[in-house]
């Protein structure tokens, strides 16, 4: 099998989960980790698996992961599975801020707008766009994030045998 990480990452937090997701599929699969900025459509539509994931900013991914994806043909992830994943804020820090969890609610994260971008090519989503929290605004990764990540992994990859 065939397993693609695509990422970007501005602060180094995306980097770190796309890496521990990309080491937990290592059992199961020949992986590529890769930045969006250094992927072209063509590694993306040739996996088995594709795995997109992106810092949320202004709840939407990161300009270069969503270029990436308009890039692709029309149906071109027909035969691809796919996952999608960021990193956001903590509920916590969501909470404390009124009118941030007022806009959050209204527009979301980028992991469900990635999951949507992907599934408009002919994508099957394999599980829930799934978010990874960090502290603050740049980070670190909150603790266990990485873990969590892995078992995320790990879990969609068991789900293809
Ligand atoms: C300009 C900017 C806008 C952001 N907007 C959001 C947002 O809308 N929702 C959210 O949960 N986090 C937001 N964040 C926090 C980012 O999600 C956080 O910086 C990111 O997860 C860190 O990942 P990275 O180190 O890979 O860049 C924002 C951060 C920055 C710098």
């Amino acid at each position: 099998m065939k397993a693609v990480v695509v990422y970007d990452t501005a602060f180094g937090n995306t980097e770190k989960i796309a890496l521990a997701i990309g080491k937990a599929l290592e059992e199961r699969a020949a992986v590529n980790v890769v930045k969006a900025g250094n992927a072209q459509p063509e590694d993306l539509t040739t996996a088995d698996l594709l795995i997109v994931g992106s810092p949320t900013q202004k709840f939407r991914p990161l300009p270069s992961v969503t270029a990436l994806l308009q890039k692709i043909a029309p149906n071109a992830l027909k035969n691809v599975r796919v996952a999608a994943f960021d990193t956001r804020i903590s509920p916590e820090e969501v909470a404390r801020v009124v009118i941030l969890a007022f806009f959050v609610k209204l527009f979301g994260y980028a992991a469900e707008f990635i999951g949507k971008q992907l599934t408009k090519k002919g994508a099957e989503l394999l599980t829930s766009p799934q978010g990874f929290y960090v502290q603050g605004t740049q980070g670190p990764l909150l603790e266990g994030e990485l873990e969590r990540a892995a078992a995320w992994a790990k879990q969609i990859a068991e789900g293809l045998e």
